[in-house]
């Protein structure tokens, strides 16, 4: 291990995080009751220009009014370059009330305006003697994002997650997409003709596979959850479970839900199964054992388990009992 101690941001679940316009407050009661571990109300992109100032306050009335439970609740602000955001801040966290958990930041390009946003957010919670720090999610969804992941990763102790927001990267990076965080049938290899002959195979590829690895590099080696972003057709859960699937075998911790039937989905997709749970309760069990034995070595049926293999141990048991305290 390094001397350097990676601290871990505040540990919450987030196999699932449910985009709901803050410009529908009609949804907003469902949200609250769904299965969804975070919810973030959007001031953003699914808000029209005309309709911002009456989204935020909604989104303020929604903070102060609705039972949101032991939900985790994030607010989306404006980007940086908009004259929105130091109100969206400023407001939410000014009459927001203590609910607000999360302010999640878009199209973050670089570690100031992490910066930036932190100075805003620190003024208005010392002004109103807020005690509760709201922590911080950042979308990487552009190029420049991209470029400084691992800079914008350690800017404020107030980070917790970064997510992939891959429209947003895919129209940044003028990537060929069809659809939102699916995959392109011209992102493939053509195999070789066999010898002797016959059909030549075509293996579609994962266009995002570099961006979400990068991503995940940058939010494990700074302690942050890396969180995978929407995928856009609603009407598709097998394409939701395959694109969600790659993104949990990366290490990705959850997925975004556009739509709430994608909900389950996901709570599915990111939960451990549970077969490796109940192998890691044994391996913790052995463990508990060899150390009341005085022993140093650890096995489980006659083979012999490494440091390693007891740390995932741990932190697989740690999220299955935060998924059962949750009601599963
Ligand atoms: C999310 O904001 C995205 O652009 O994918
Ligand atoms: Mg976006």
């Amino acid at each position: 291990m390094s001397f350097t101690i990676v601290e871990q941001a505040t540990p919450r679940l987030n196999r699932s995080e449910l985009a709901v316009p803050g410009s529908s407050p009609n949804m907003f009661e469902k949200a609250a009751k769904s299965a969804v571990d975070v919810v973030f109300l959007d001031l953003e992109d699914a808000v029209a220009p005309d309709q911002k100032e009456q989204a935020r306050k909604n989104v303020v009335a929604a903070l102060n009014d609705i039972d949101w439970g032991i939900k985790t609740v994030s607010v989306r602000i404006n980007g940086l370059d908009t004259h929105y955001m130091y109100r969206d801040v400023v407001d939410v966290i000014e009459q927001g009330g203590d609910r607000l958990d999360l302010i999640m930041i878009p199209k973050v390009g670089t570690a100031a305006d992490v910066y930036a946003v932190d100075m805003l957010v620190t003024q208005a919670e010392d002004a109103m003697g807020r005690t509760k720090r709201v922590g911080f999610e950042h979308i990487i969804e552009t190029a420049l994002g991209m470029a400084n992941v691992d800079d914008i990763a350690r800017a404020s102790k107030r980070n917790e997650s970064l997510h992939f927001g891959v429209a947003d990267y895919a129209a940044s990076t003028r990537a060929r997409t069809t659809n939102i965080g699916g995959p392109n049938p011209y992102y493939g290899v053509l195999t070789d003709t066999p010898e002797g002959g016959g059909e030549r195979d075509f293996h579609w590829g994962d266009m995002w596979h570099y961006a979400i690895a990068r991503m995940v590099v940058a939010a494990r080696a700074a302690g942050l959850r890396p969180v995978d972003g929407p995928f856009g057709d609603f009407k598709d859960p097998d394409g939701y479970r395959a694109q969600g699937n790659r993104a949990a075998v990366l290490g990705c911790e959850g997925k975004w839900a556009i739509h709430p039937s994608q909900v389950e989905l996901a709570n599915e997709l990111f939960s451990p199964p549970e077969k490796e749970v109940e192998k890691a309760r044994r391996v913790l069990a052995a463990m508990e054992e060899a150390s009341r034995e005085g022993k140093g070595a650890v096995s489980l049926d006659g083979k012999l388990l490494d440091i390693a293999s007891i740390r995932q141990a741990e932190t697989l048991v740690a999220k299955a009992d935060q998924i059962a305290a949750r009601g599963g």
